[in-house]
């Protein structure tokens, strides 16, 4: 087998030069002993057995990156290759942007999502790791099965091994009846481990039994379950780091990350944030039981340049309070304190990091697309089968395209 290879993306979980220099510790500690007892030999073959796994890992990862890869990646535009992933009846749930950085995570999810393999998804606070993990779990074979969801980081360390597994009754103190834990609830579904960087050490270990052998026990039985899970796992943590600093095991990290999706922050994806506004505005509108506010210019230059550090979530925090806190106008005194602008925007002043020019070619193409709907819907009264068929377009994509633009048919009905 050749150890060095090259063909291994950048970025990968786990090198081949690292499995090489497990494979020479192994082989000076073999090299130096002269007599050895039962107990190190039957450590070095525990240490080997980590490395045969750890190779096959990579063996499995490299193909399945291979594969990715080996099919010609046709130069689509955003939409078209949203189209294409529609035509495949992909399921997006609610998963929307044509960012090429989110098509390319929904692309890999697509691949990963009918597997076995675990995949680790990453990103900042509200960038969609749960909703991603939905959509793997609702693209894959198990779609009809349990999906259940598990907040690693909300969990006192001392009830996380039942939660997760389950006890025997009398196991503790308040364990008065037999329990089954999160993984036998997802027995032949999904399980999310979410925030899995917040999982203690003790936690970490017993999570890895459980990645090697399918088994799990309840707290306080001595009776093994097999369990049938697929495990999706997220972090906003930068796990390398927390290895470094000795707070998350290598080994599991290796076992988690066979699949690694990463998303992109809103401030990535600027041009997708006009959408997202008007989308998060109609929505929070029909919540509340109101008519969508009208936004000062003000208002709506700050939330075309702000930075989002909460990314998505933030924005959709935003558009909710200035849907409830505004009558029909909303202005720059509904945002809340710690983010509002001192000082009026002084347009072009205020947004030194302001729009590529990409980006700006995409809103604008954007704003086209939602007129050309708009003038479209107007036109047949709000049908939207006839305007599909003017324009001989498939009816789901035009849905979705309205959806994408936050119109609403019914809206542009001649009685309405
Ligand atoms: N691409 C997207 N399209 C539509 N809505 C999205 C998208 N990404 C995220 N959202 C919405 O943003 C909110 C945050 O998403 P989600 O909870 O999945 O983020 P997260 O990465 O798990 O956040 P955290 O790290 O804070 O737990 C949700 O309301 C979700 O529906
Ligand atoms: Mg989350």
């Amino acid at each position: 087998m050749k150890l060095f290879n090259q063909g291994i993306p950048r970025g990968s979980a786990m090198s081949y030069a690292a499995l090489l220099e497990k494979i020479e510790i192994l082989r000076s500690t073999l090299r130096w002993s002269t007599s050895m007892e039962r107990p190190d030999i039957e450590k070095l073959l525990r240490q080997a057995n980590v490395l045969r796994d750890e190779v096959m890992q990579l063996s499995h990862k490299e193909r399945f990156v291979q594969a990715v890869s080996a099919e010609p990646v046709p130069d689509l535009a955003a939409g078209e290759r949203r189209q294409a992933l529609l035509g495949r009846s992909f399921v997006f749930e609610g998963t929307f942007g044509d960012n090429p950085k989110l098509l390319d995570a929904l692309e890999v999810a697509e691949k990963a999502a009918p597997t076995e393999l675990p995949v680790l998804i990453d990103g900042e606070s509200g960038t969609g790791k749960e909703l991603m993990a939905k959509v793997i779990h609702a693209n894959g074979s198990r779609a009809d099965k349990p999906y259940i969801s598990v907040n690693c980081g909300a969990i006192p360390e001392s009830l996380l091994e039942s939660e997760l597994f389950g006890h025997k009754k009398g196991a503790f103190t308040g364990a008065a009846t037999d329990r089954k834990g999160k993984f036998e609830s997802a027995h032949h579904g999904t399980i999310f481990l979410d925030e899995i960087g917040e999982l203690p050490l003790p936690g970490q270990v017993k999570l890895l039994r459980v990645l090697q052998s399918h088994e799990i026990q309840r707290v306080g039985s001595d009776e093994t379950t097999l369990v049938d899970t697929r495990i999706v796992a997220a972090t906003n943590k930068n796990l390398r780091k927390l290895i470094e600093e000795g707070l998350f095991r290598e080994d599991l990290f290796y076992r988690l990350s066979v699949i690694q999706l990463t998303l992109p922050p809103l401030r990535e994806r600027r041009d997708e944030i006009p959408l997202l506004i008007s989308w998060y505005a109609d929505e929070s509108a029909e919540e509340l039981k109101r008519r969508p506010v009208k936004m000062t210019a003000k208002l709506r230059d700050f939330l075309l340049n702000y930075s989002y550090p909460g990314n998505i979530r933030e924005l959709r925090n935003l558009l909710y309070r200035i849907s409830c806190l505004a009558g029909e106008t909303a202005d720059l005194a509904h945002l809340p304190e710690d983010i509002r602008p001192a000082a009026p925007t002084v347009r072009g002043k205020a947004t030194p990091a302001a729009m590529s020019m990409s980006d700006a070619k995409r809103v604008a193409s954007d704003e086209a697309e939602r007129a050309y709907l708009e003038r479209g819907l107007q036109e047949v009264g709000g049908t939207v089968a006839e305007l599909a068929r003017r324009w001989d377009m498939n009816r789901s994509h035009l849905q979705i395209l309205l959806k994408k633009h936050g119109l609403h048919s019914k809206d542009f009905r001649k009685d309405a």
